[in-house]
């Protein structure tokens, strides 16, 4: 026996004419191919139900289903579509192979067979089939791959995306620690600062308070008893005819005269000057109002008017800046609920703000000469909503367009080292906004003009 070769591929053939099988049948074996036959086309499907061909040579003119409707029915089942159908016909009719090519097969072949032309184009669809499969299963593989692909990348893609979240969320909450952070340590400053200065202004004041107290309820008797010492004095130099010489001597040293005069005089400055210091006392008081720690009904130019005292110092002039006027356009205000204390460190944060504006632009290098004296222009209204407008406007420095949005931010300064901490406008922008519900607003002019407004809720 010999052995087996191994075939070059499995053919059917389908004709009706046993000559035409036998012919082809032959060739084909000898070339190594495995070969099965079927004279009719039903023969055909049927055997192709066990039988795997890899190519079909089908004759179209046969008893039955000729090869056309073969093909149709070959064309129409999963399981042979594949299968490459090469017509083999006597009939060179032109027609009849565009119909054999539109019904799907691949290739026509003409009796009498030429058996190398059949040899070859046998083997071109069959080397086609192979390279159509191996593109299949490689197109599998590919899908299979780009699916993959894709699920990694949608996994990548969701990773991604929930990392990214994760980040986005973390930085919400690191922002807000910072700012909550930022919030205590200025609350602290604010704290600290207010305590130590209320605490002090307090003190202060109370110190003054009963001594001054003392002086100012012993002047009317002083004057009284004065009064009454220089009628007594008096009706001895009328009455007595003859004084002593040392006695007379005395009266003309002192100018007893001049002293009725000047002593009444005397005392009522120190009245005035002992006023004027209870009116500071209260003032400070009225602005540290440390016992308030609620709130109260109060008078907003009450507050202000004791801020301006404390400041008057530095509204006084300097060798290089002329005293700065202070221009009051005070409406008509309700008593206003409120922290006083806190609201007069807003305008004592404000004011001071402002003298400052007003000092830099007289120093190198801003220089500004200004025909206008240096001024700060107070307004009080109440607003359409019925909210209390404070607004506090100077013609100093102004503030450059870019810095705007900061000075707001704790510890934004432009002030030298140790002059400013950067924590006056972010304290008062707090007690405006957070502790009154109301509204604080800058609007400035650089070298022009600086306006910062209050609006809080009455
Ligand atoms: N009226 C104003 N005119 C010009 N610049 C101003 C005025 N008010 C505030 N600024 C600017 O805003 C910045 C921040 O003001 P803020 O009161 O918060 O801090 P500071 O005055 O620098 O320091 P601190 O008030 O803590 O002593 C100031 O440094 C200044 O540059
Ligand atoms: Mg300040």
């Amino acid at each position: 026996m010999f052995p087996k070769k191994k075939s070059n591929g499995a053919i059917l053939i389908v004709d009706d004419n046993p000559t035409n099988l036998e012919v082809l049948s032959d060739t084909l074996t000898a070339d190594g191919f495995q070969v099965a036959v079927a004279i009719d086309g039903e023969t055909a499907l049927e055997q192709l139900k066990y039988y795997q061909a890899e190519l079909i040579i089908l004759d179209i003119m046969m008893p039955g289903i000729d090869g056309f409707e073969t093909c149709k029915r070959l064309q129409s089942n999963p399981l042979t579509c594949d299968i490459p159908v090469i017509f083999a016909t006597a009939l060179s009719d032109v027609s009849n192979k565009l119909t054999g090519l539109s019904l799907g097969a691949v290739d026509y072949i003409t009796k009498p067979f030429q058996c190398e032309e059949v040899l070859a184009r046998i083997q071109i669809q069959l080397k086609l089939r192979k390279l159509d499969k191996v593109l299949k299963e490689q197109n599998v593989l590919l899908k299979q791959e780009i699916l993959q692909r894709q699920a990694a990348e949608n996994l990548l893609k969701k990773l991604n995306q929930e990392l990214e979240k994760r980040v986005y969320n973390r930085t919400i909450e690191l922002s807000k620690t910072l700012q909550q952070l930022e919030q205590t340590q200025v609350q602290l400053v604010h704290n600290e600062k207010m305590s130590s200065l209320g605490r002090l202004v307090a003190g202060i004041a109370h110190e003054i308070n009963n001594p001054i107290n003392f002086i100012y309820a012993n002047l009317h008797y002083a004057m009284e008893h004065s009064q009454n010492l220089f009628t007594l004095l008096e009706l001895c130099q009328k009455n007595l005819t003859s004084l002593p010489s040392e006695i007379q001597h005395y009266f003309q040293e002192v100018d007893f005269e001049y002293l009725q005069e000047d002593l009444p005089k005397i005392l009522s400055s120190m009245e005035v000057g002992s006023e004027r210091i209870s009116q500071i006392v209260l003032s400070l008081r009225n602005f540290s109002r440390l016992d308030e720690a609620h709130k109260k009904s109060v008078n907003i130019h009450e507050g202000i008017e004791s801020t301006l005292l404390i400041l008057q110092e530095r509204l006084n002039g300097r060798a290089d800046r002329q005293k700065i006027q202070v221009i009051r356009a005070y409406g008509e205000l309700p008593l206003v609920e409120c922290y006083a204390s806190h609201l007069n460190q807003v305008f004592m944060n404000l004011l001071i703000n402002a003298i400052d504006a007003l000092d830099e632009q007289n120093s190198p290098p801003l220089l500004i000469n200004k025909l206008e004296p240096p001024t700060i222009w107070i307004r009080t209204e109440i607003s359409h909503q019925n909210w209390v407008k404070i607004s506090i406007s100077d013609n100093g420095s102004g503030i450059p367009t870019d810095i705007q949005s900061k000075i707001f931010d704790p510890f934004f300064t432009t002030k030298p080292v140790g002059k400013g901490t950067g924590l006056g406008l972010s304290i008062s922008y707090q007690i405006i906004v957070e502790k009154h519900h109301g509204q604080l607003s800058c609007y400035s002019e650089i070298g022009k003009r600086t306006e910062f407004v209050i609006n809080i809720p009455c």
